[in-house]
């Protein structure tokens, strides 16, 4: 209870969220409403009920669907503002979301009307709330690069908002290796790089996306565990993993957060972290995840608690003079 306390209290950074994953039923209703979009569910509730999922396709078949009701610019600052409030109740202190350009693009919606929303919603996070944001962009891995590559492009415009480079969709199938050429313009435009690996993908997918795209966070890697050699290297070099045990519950990527691996993976020296991923589809904000997966894990305790708050404080890009600021 003491540790519960510690966690939900302490300060923190959230450093694997997609914004278009904090959409919540409600506000999906509400805005379908307001922009005349007809839902195949009749009402929150039988909404929520389908949110049962066998794997990660599962998922983002409801989830791109979801976004469908993102059409103006109030729509995405509703959006982000609402996730912003809900944050800062969880003590998170800086954030860096994702968002997945593409899912909106498709449907004639750009940069010109998600970007100003988000800045605009980031700014008041900012001064209303004391929480420090920056924007990962992200690209979706099961389309082609050539479709990344022009989604660079259009953030070129946004440079000064954006934080860094995402890779994120339908792993299996889709290696790291595909976005070679789009991750080394990201960094020569200056944005740290961070991918999806070894969620449902295999440790080589890990191994690419560090050796490849050259990341400097591997957001969930939970797959690393099956490979030593790995789990050496990623202890050696400090590199951070974006774990989301909640997530990991809800896409059978682990059974139920008692036999979570996190705990193995902190033991051997990983510097890991814990997020919530899409906290509106998988039944917890940030603190839900720390809160349930200790009291699902007798091996966690205060010094773990400490290293996790603290490790996402440091995995995190805001500035140094920010950083000693939480540290
Ligand atoms: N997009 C949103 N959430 C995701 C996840 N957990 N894995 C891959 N793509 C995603
Ligand atoms: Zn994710």
């Amino acid at each position: 209870e003491r540790v519960a306390h510690l966690l939900r209290a302490s300060p923190k950074a959230e450093l694997h969220v997609h914004i278009e994953g904090t959409l919540e039923p409600e506000l999906i209703f509400a805005l379908a409403q307001r922009n005349g979009v007809s839902l195949p569910y009749a009402d929150v509730q039988a909404l929520r009920k389908a949110y049962a999922f066998s794997d990660l396709q599962s998922f983002l078949d409801l989830y791109y669907a979801g976004c469908d009701v993102l059409r103006t610019e109030q729509d995405f600052f509703d959006l982000a503002w609402a996730y912003f409030q809900r944050a800062a109740r969880d003590h998170v202190v800086r954030v860096e979301p994702f968002f997945d350009p593409q899912s909106h693009t498709v449907r004639g919606v750009g940069f010109e009307v998600f970007m100003p929303a988000f800045i605009q919603a980031a700014q008041r996070a900012q001064d209303e709330l004391g929480l420090s944001v920056g924007w990962i962009v992200s690209v979706l891995r099961h389309l082609p690069e050539e479709d990344a590559l022009q989604t660079l492009d259009a953030a070129q415009p946004w440079l000064d908002h954006l934080i860094g480079i995402g890779l994120d969709s339908s792993e299996r199938g889709n290696p790291p290796e595909k976005f070679a050429r789009v991750f080394a313009r990201a960094r020569e435009m200056g944005l740290y790089a961070v991918a999806h690996a070894g969620e449902e993908g295999p440790p080589a997918y890990v191994l690419g996306a560090l050796d490849v795209l050259k990341v400097e966070r591997i957001d969930h890697g939970v797959r690393a565990s099956e490979d030593p050699a790995l789990m050496q290297r990623l202890a050696r070099e400090q590199m951070p993993l974006t774990v989301c045990p909640l997530s990991n519950v809800r896409l059978c990527v682990v059974p139920d957060l008692a036999q979570h691996n996190l705990p193995q993976l902190l033991a051997a020296g990983l510097k890991v972290t814990v997020n919530s991923d899409d906290p509106a589809y998988f039944g917890g904000y940030i603190n839900d995840n720390l809160t349930e997966l200790f009291a699902a894990q007798p091996a966690l305790g205060a010094p773990q608690a400490y290293a996790l708050l603290r490790n996402s404080l440091e995995a995190s890009f805001a500035a140094n003079g920010d950083k000693a600021l939480w540290i």
